[in-house]
């Protein structure tokens, strides 16, 4: 059997956590009481409808709430849609460097992966078109793309959900990141709400800093996630009490925007420390960026462990050479900087003050 990826995200690394793309929640405070108010009913099951947080999000994205299902992270809805549409052992279409969770949903429901080659380190439609075949159900796009940050325009999304469309493969677009690349401009979250035949993920865990809640949704036209909804039957209390009340609260308390400003600050000076560093990289349209280390990636992840600082290997994902951090705050940036024994051209000026001093 295939060896299926995994990884550490022990909680006993709280610090420095630069290897699994997340953000923090220090914006999401006042959302204290509304936590210990719905544990005043722990005792019970949380609405296996999840009419409150269905609602919330319909009114918000402006869709109709049979277009959506919830899921206990974008991470059980994909495993949902591989029980769904790859009944038989049908194949899913992805991209050979991307999110592993679309391969390891593929593989534990039976079925199999077309994988195709990014080109440049980006999706490539060409290249999707030519692992399409009889046997492939559904095909996952990653937009923007995990694990290299690269972001594929929304015109050649739309020509991704055309041909997918003619070759009666169901597109599902996975935009976990999207608020980090400018979500109104790239997304095809509308689209799909005015008819486009296709899946879109979203997910609480990255901009919106609710990675421990475990929740994300799907939406797509109702016939499609009517079937996704009948898999789910199985497990009617998927999502927590907590995420039902929590993620609905977080999307009107106006903090993604300042993460996004925040991240995309950050990510813009590490994109010119990079530069001025000659350290490859990918142009990155996340919180996250996938780069080259000088001196390659063993002897990076080894001073990594040194300094106690977790960033992520990509030969997991087929990228051998390359390495994945993720930056969300000041003290990340700093501490990445540092990992690649870069110091900024700022602190080396103080440095020489000091020392002239
Ligand atoms: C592209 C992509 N999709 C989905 C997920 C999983 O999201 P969730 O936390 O909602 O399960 C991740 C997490 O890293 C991801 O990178």
């Amino acid at each position: 059997m295939t060896k299926l990826t995994t990884f550490n995200a022990s909680d006993n690394h709280v610090q420095n956590r630069l290897h699994l793309n997340e953000t923090n929640s220090d914006k999401l405070q006042v959302l204290d009481s509304l936590f210990l108010d719905e544990f005043k009913k722990i005792s019970t099951y949380p609405d296996p409808s999840n009419a409150e947080l269905i609602n919330t999000l319909a009114e918000f994205y402006h869709v109709p709430k049979d277009m959506l299902i919830l899921g206990n992270g974008v991470d059980e809805i994909v495993l949902l849609m591989c029980l769904t549409f790859l009944k038989g052992g049908k194949s899913s279409l992805i991209a050979e460097q991307t999110f592993p969770g679309y391969e390891t949903s593929t593989i534990v429901v039976g079925g199999k992966n077309i994988k195709v080659p990014l080109v440049n380190l980006k999706c490539n439609l060409e290249r999707f078109k030519d692992g399409i075949n009889d046997d492939v159900a559904v095909a996952f796009l990653c937009n923007p793309h995990n694990p290299t940050g690269s972001l594929m325009r929304i015109n050649e999304v739309e020509q991704f959900i055309e041909v997918m469309n003619q070759n009666n493969i169901i597109p599902i677009i996975d935009e976990a990141y999207i608020q980090f690349a400018d979500e109104q401009k790239h997304s095809v979250l509308q689209k799909i709400a005015n008819g486009a035949n296709a899946i879109v993920l979203r997910t609480f865990s990255k901009a919106y800093g609710l990675a421990g809640l475990r929740v994300g949704f799907a939406m797509g036209p109702k016939a499609l996630i009517d079937l996704v909804a009948q898999s789910a039957l199985a497990l009617p209390f998927r999502v927590n009490r907590f995420a039902q009340r929590l993620a609905g609260e977080v999307l009107s308390l106006g903090t993604l925007e300042k993460t996004v400003q925040e991240v995309n600050g950050l990510m813009a000076q590490l994109t010119a420390q990079l530069s001025q560093n000659n350290i490859e990289f990918v142009p990155s349209s996340t919180n996250f960026m996938c780069f080259k280390p000088h001196h390659g990636t063993e002897q990076l992840m080894a001073r990594a462990n040194h300094l106690g600082t977790q960033v992520r290997d990509c030969t997991a994902f087929g990228l051998s050479g390359w390495i994945r951090a993720s930056i969300c705050s000041q003290q990340d940036l700093h501490n990445l900087l540092n990992l690649l024994s870069i110091v900024p051209v700022e602190a080396k000026d103080e440095e020489l003050l000091q020392t002239c001093e």
